[in-house]
């Protein structure tokens, strides 16, 4: 695993394993975070005064930890991840200045996986993400569909994986991605998800991703 800086000044890891950085290092780690998952989820979701959130995966946690630190009403989250060792490297890495007030909520996730107070409930499920998906009860308003690419993670990919998401979806939540693969497209479109992509402009300097809900929404759609 070795640290990499992005674009933005944000650090993300590149690991060895996968042979895949954790975030894009062109768009930067904490702008692909806030553009293509957290803002278009607050945006597009109907959240009232609290939000539960399925992080797929953990990784790193810029994805539920940006979601924290904009969102100010009750906030519960899930996150599967498998590495328990990268979770426990957590509070050494240099995360941007934005998470500095969240440094207690990484050290307690790193030391026993979750972390509780009167606003904030964070679990992390330890283990294989489309296993864990397919037993969850419950809905959720937001689903962060953030593994590795399509090549790299094809079980969370899958139609088999998009089923269990299709129904852990509240019918006014969405799904972001950073990924606009044909592939996996074409498997989330299978299982009933109408998909849209993002309305950046196109010198905005990110590749559109896909945001994938249960009706339809004011977005250009696929
Ligand atoms: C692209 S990174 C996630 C980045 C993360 N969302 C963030 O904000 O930092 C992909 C993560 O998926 C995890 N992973 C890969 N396959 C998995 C599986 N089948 N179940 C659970 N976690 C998995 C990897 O360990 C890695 O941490």
């Amino acid at each position: 695993m070795r640290l990499v800086e992005t674009a933005d000044g944000s650090f993300t890891l590149l690991s060895d394993r996968y042979n895949e950085s954790y975030h894009s290092v062109k768009e930067g780690a904490l702008r692909e975070t806030l553009e293509k998952h957290v803002r278009p989820a607050f945006t597009y979701a109907t959240i009232g005064e609290s939000v539960r959130i399925l992080d797929i995966c953990f990784g790193l946690g810029y994805n539920s930890l940006c979601a924290i630190a904009v969102f100010g009403g009750k906030i519960e989250i899930i996150a599967p991840e498998m590495d328990r060792e990268l979770i426990a490297s957590l509070p050494n890495l240099p995360y941007p200045k934005m998470f500095d007030r969240l440094r207690p909520v990484i050290q307690k996730l790193s030391d026993d996986l979750y972390y509780e107070d009167e606003r904030v409930s964070v679990k992390i499920a330890l283990g294989d993400a489309a296993k864990l998906t397919q037993t969850m009860p419950g809905e959720f308003d937001v689903i962060f569909q953030d593994p590795f690419s399509y090549n790299k993670n094809p079980e969370l990919w899958s139609a088999r994986f998009f089923t269990d998401l299709y129904r852990l979806l509240k019918p006014t939540g969405v799904l972001t991605t950073y990924s606009a693969s044909h592939k996996a497209r074409t498997a989330m479109a299978n299982v009933g998800f109408l998909l849209h992509t993002h309305p950046f402009t196109p010198n905005g300097g990110l590749r559109k991703g896909t945001i994938a809900s249960k009706r339809a929404l004011e977005l250009p759609s696929v």
